[in-house]
């Protein structure tokens, strides 16, 4: 993947502006909305999330679960441009992540995919390929196969 530094730059500023204003407020409730969008296309992944009381989506678990992924995804974007520390970063999370049995880099894809439909909803000119681009080093540095 090419994340440039345009690309990143991109990525950052559609991200800082959707997630730190537009989305303000609403970030349980958008969180939310990407992980039924991913459960939409790839229903087995529900299964991974009972831990986190899944069944129950407005549930407190549910959506502290969604924040820490969220907050997650905000420190990785913010820190693209700091490749020391971005893959310190990643790196925790690949290990948090290898813990858990049966995340497949597809999983990441379509988060990815989710995630950019609800910021393309908001965003003009959401740049989806500086999105797939810059993502993709955040997942191939996560995910595990
Ligand atoms: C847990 C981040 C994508 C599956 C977590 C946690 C964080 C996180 C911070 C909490 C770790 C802990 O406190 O132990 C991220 C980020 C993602 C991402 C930043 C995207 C860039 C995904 C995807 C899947 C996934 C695509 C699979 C569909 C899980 C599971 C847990 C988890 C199963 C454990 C839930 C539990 O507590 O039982 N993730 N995640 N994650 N993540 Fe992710």
């Amino acid at each position: 993947a090419h994340c440039s530094w345009e690309n990143r730059k991109e990525v950052q500023e559609i991200w800082h502006s959707v997630w730190g204003s537009q989305f303000a407020g609403r970030r349980v409730a958008v969180a939310k909305a990407v992980f039924q969008d991913l459960f939409n296309r790839d229903p087995d992944a529900k299964a991974l999330f009972t831990r986190v009381n899944v069944d129950d989506m407005d549930s407190p678990e549910f959506e502290a679960h969604c924040l820490r992924v969220t907050n997650g995804l905000d420190t990785v974007i913010g820190l693209l441009d700091d490749a020391t520390v971005l893959n310190e970063q990643l790196g925790h999370l690949h290990t948090q992540h290898e813990q858990r049995e049966g995340v497949t880099a597809e999983h990441f894809a379509i988060f990815a995919r989710s995630m950019a439909g609800a910021l393309d909803q908001v965003a003009p000119c959401f740049n989806h390929r500086a999105w797939d681009d810059c993502f993709q080093v955040i997942s191939d540095g996560i995910a595990h196969d």
